[in-house]
């Protein structure tokens, strides 16, 4: 294993891999949708959501001066839809119209829900801070929804057990990805002295040890590598044409 280091500003990339939640707003009776990778929940009571917003996309204004937002979450069904729609904004026409994806009427607020999404959040504007170049917008939830093929409501959780039900995660640029499976932690509830006194559960030791021979191994051949003369210094950093978020 290396460690290498990376621009500050490439950091956000480390966080990738996370649903990617298309916003959709209403202004005025005009409908808008973008898609906003950054985005959490805040706080369980009140059922707080935030989303951050750089201040020359409509969708900023459009939820500042509507107060109110949707979080749709995509799935691959949606992939090419939600890259364009977050390649054009509304500032040059109704994108969400030509867009050509269904929409249907929330449960609590005006902004349009859109169909082939397996998720809806809609919330009324709480709060806002500008967070540097970016304005964080707090959402209060006020209603959401779960399509039944892609949500387990048994166990709270993504099913994952069908790739087209799945939430669309993003990585940056153009690249997706989906879960692949879910799999649970087998450390076992004990009181916590106990746990601090017998540290880690075996399966974990074990799980270490294993990666700790193939760290070694791994920095033993790229020694060897270098030793020879075949490795050359990686100097190249991410691409800097690559979109905000
Ligand atoms: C997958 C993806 C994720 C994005 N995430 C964000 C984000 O988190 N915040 C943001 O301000 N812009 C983000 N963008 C860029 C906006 O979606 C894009 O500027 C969009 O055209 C804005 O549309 P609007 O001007 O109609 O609001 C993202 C774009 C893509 C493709």
């Amino acid at each position: 294993m290396v460690r290498k280091r990376m621009l500050e500003d490439d950091a956000r990339r480390l966080l990738g891999g996370s649903p990617v939640a298309v916003v959709s707003t209403n202004w005025r009776g005009v409908g808008n949708a973008a898609p906003i990778a950054w985005s959490m929940p805040v706080s369980v009571n009140p059922p707080l959501v935030a989303i951050a917003v750089h201040p020359s996309r409509r969708t900023h204004d459009m939820i500042k001066f509507g107060e109110e937002f949707a979080i749709n979450i995509p799935s691959k069904v949606l992939l090419n839809h939600t890259q364009w729609l977050g390649m054009v904004s509304n500032t040059i026409g109704d994108k969400l119209e030509a867009s050509g994806i269904p929409t249907f009427k929330g449960k609590e607020i005006d902004s349009p829900l859109l169909e082939g999404c397996i998720g809806w959040i809609e919330c009324t504007l709480h709060d806002f801070y500008t967070m540097g170049d970016h304005t964080l917008f707090i959402g209060k939830v006020v209603s959401a929804q779960a399509d039944t093929d892609g949500f387990d409501f048994n166990s709270g959780m993504w099913a994952l057990d069908d790739d087209e039900y799945k939430p669309l995660m993003y990585l940056g640029g153009r690249s997706y990805s989906i879960m692949n499976d879910g799999f649970d932690a087998t450390v076992e509830q004990r009181p916590v002295e106990q746990m601090i006194e017998e540290g880690i559960g075996r399966e974990l030791e074990e799980a270490e040890a294993e990666r700790r021979i193939k760290r070694e191994e791994e920095a033993e051949r790229r020694e060897e590598e270098e030793r020879r003369g075949e490795a050359e210094p990686d100097t190249s950093s991410l691409p800097r044409e690559l979109p905000d978020a």
